[in-house]
């Protein structure tokens, strides 16, 4: 046996027990005649004391450990006289009798402690040494318990998990796809699924009427802090439903979540528009834990000779409680944010309200104190508060202003991660134009049903139709997105043509499912959350990476196993890539 209990489990309860632990040497260290080990496996870190005066060949033994070394003891719970309240096992100690070096380990590149000695390339190339650190195996923890009580939620309501393939066939909408050659198929590809959609919609018309997976994605898509090449969704289809049943089954599903991982009941998720919230926040995912709504000023600005105003389609305020007295360098920084090439504005125009009810601004010249005041009141601010202003094309200036609110929450501490936020995001359009194709995307996908009051609208403005889309935002992150789906092929037909499909290319790319259609699809729609952002939102952290046990870094490198990498010519000509010469 090689334990008996492991290294996070033992009381004072527990007190004279004989026991056997294993685990890795945390640290070891000398006081006097004793010698102290932590050891330490995934539940957690146990005191063990060997005594020089009570057997000197053991404690030569323990001498010699090195950090990591993989060792097991034997030996007796006893009171610790030093208590370490911090942690669970704190209150006792193994006195050891037996020890037998399991495996010795060279000294590690990094600590393995929370705050480890280790930078981030290091720790990725020794990922299998960086997940023993308690503060990120922890996450792989809360991503287990958060997956499980997805399964059981859905389970309960009598989804049925089916496995959908990974080698599948290549579509042009949305992202890039990753491609894998076919050699018994010379000069054909598969794909990897971005998401298994078609299949989901499929299992609908053979009747599964519930169906999700948790399933692996891949999409070759430039990366961010939220973004992987290859990440998990918790992906779900009904059929016999409309949106607002869509709605309530997963909201339950999220406060679900809150409830068993966190313990704590989420109020009814509000609902916003996507035109609202463009107006309001610039943004389609906007962070509600703090308001500092947009306010159009165009109106006020007009008719005083500011040509900057003037000529812009739009001007647009956030209102900064109590930022008045911000100093020039905190303005200087702000201007050079909202400059950065990522972001893009011009300048920065600000209206101080001073504490005395005074006012200043970098427009002063243009304006009254009484004209900058009704900017004041129209965005409510008070006293005290810092009016920031941006102005230019709509669409690109409001995007601008809603990363400088997200700054600024940032900045006044309005982002706490330990305070959620949900929303449900409602009404996307059902296309979007590409000014550089000359032609409409589907903003979700093309299997996105119209809103049936807007389906005349399709011919006459396919702009401003609106779809049966909706997305879950938490905290600002998008952690889920779906739609109800189009059942009818003729209507489905009619969105091909609008993206752009002849005919012949729908018939190719995606005939499958107009066929399919043909043998009675149910009315049926869905939805599927990121795992990886539902986690990170869960545990607050800054990237997705860290809930993912071997993620790939920014350039979509693994660089612990090197991938991707070369292969041998061999390879290539097996698969028809490379002819020899
Ligand atoms: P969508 O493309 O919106 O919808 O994806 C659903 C959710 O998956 C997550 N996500 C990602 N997470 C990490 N890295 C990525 N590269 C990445 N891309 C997407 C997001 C997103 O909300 N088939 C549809 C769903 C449906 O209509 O039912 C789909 O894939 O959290």
């Amino acid at each position: 046996m090689y334990r008996t209990n492991t290294c996070g489990e033992l009381r004072i309860a527990h007190l004279n027990r004989e026991v056997i632990l294993a685990g890795w040497v945390h640290k070891a260290r000398k006081f006097g005649g004793m010698i102290f080990v932590d050891l330490r496996d995934r539940y957690g870190i146990t005191q063990l004391v060997f005594n020089q005066e009570t057997d000197s060949q053991l404690c030569e033994k323990a001498e010699k450990l090195g950090r990591e070394w993989v060792i097991q003891v034997k030996g007796v719970v006893a009171e610790r006289s030093n208590k370490n309240p911090n942690i669970p096992t704190g209150d006792i100690e193994i006195t050891v009798s037996e020890l037998q070096t399991l495996n010795p380990s060279e000294t590690p590149p990094f600590t393995i402690e929370t705050d480890t000695d280790g930078g981030d390339d290091l720790r990725m190339k020794y990922r299998y040494l960086d997940l023993r650190r308690k503060a990120v195996y922890s996450n792989l923890e809360l991503r287990h318990q958060m997956a499980f009580a997805a399964r059981s939620y859905l389970n309960q309501q009598q989804f049925l998990e089916v496995e959908t393939p990974v080698m599948v066939g290549s579509t042009p909408e949305g992202a890039r796809d990753f491609i894998v050659p076919s050699r018994m198929n010379p000069g054909e590809f598969y794909a990897l699924p971005q998401s298994p959609q078609l299949f989901k919609q499929l299992l609908m018309v053979s009747g599964l009427d519930r169906y999700f997976q948790i399933v692996k994605c891949f999409r070759d898509e430039d990366l961010r802090a939220d973004r992987q090449p290859e990440f998990t969704q918790i992906d779900c289809e009904m059929s016999f439903v409309e949106q607002e049943d869509i709605l309530n089954l997963f909201e339950g599903l999220i406060r679900h979540l809150f409830k068993t991982i966190k313990g704590t009941d989420i109020p009814e998720m509000p609902r916003m528009t996507y035109a609202e919230a463009m107006k309001l926040y610039g943004s389609d995912k906007p962070d509600t834990r703090f308001t500092m709504p947009f306010t159009e000023l165009k109106t006020l600005t007009g008719g005083k000779n500011f040509g900057v105003f003037d000529n812009a389609e739009y001007v647009g305020a956030i209102c900064a409680e109590g930022c008045a007295a911000y100093t020039r360098k905190q303005m200087d920084e702000l201007t050079d944010f909202v400059k950065r090439p990522q972001i893009g504005a011009g300048g920065l125009v600000y209206v101080r309200y001073e504490a005395d009810g005074g006012v200043k601004s970098s427009v002063d010249k243009f304006y009254t104190p009484d004209d900058l005041k009704r900017w004041l009141e129209q965005a409510g601010g008070r006293p005290g508060d810092l009016l920031l202003i941006l102005c230019g094309a709509a669409g690109k200036t409001r995007k601008q202003l809603g990363e400088l609110r997200l700054e600024m929450g940032s900045r006044l501490g309005l982002r706490d991660k330990d305070r959620f936020s949900c929303l449900w995001m409602l009404d996307f359009p059902l296309l979007e134009f590409d000014e550089e194709t000359n032609r409409y995307y589907a903003m979700h996908h093309p299997f996105t049903s119209p809103k049936r009051e807007d389906v005349p609208l399709l011919d006459a403005d396919p702009a401003a139709v609106r779809a049966n889309a909706y997305d879950m935002v938490i905290n600002g992150a998008e952690v889920g997105g779906g739609s109800i789906r189009i059942h009818d092929s003729d209507l489905q037909r009619k969105m091909f043509t609008l993206l752009g499909f002849t005919e012949a290319q729908a018939q190719a790319q995606f005939g499958f499912l107009m066929n399919a259609f043909k043998y009675g699809a149910p009315p049926h729609g869905g939805i599927a959350f990121g795992l990886d952002r539902l986690v990170s939102v869960f545990a607050g952290l800054d990237s997705i990476r860290d809930c993912i046990a071997f993620p790939k870094n920014n350039s979509g490198r693994d660089v612990m196993i090197d991938a991707p990498a070369s292969v041998s010519s061999e390879q290539l000509e097996e698969l028809r890539l490379m002819v020899r010469e």
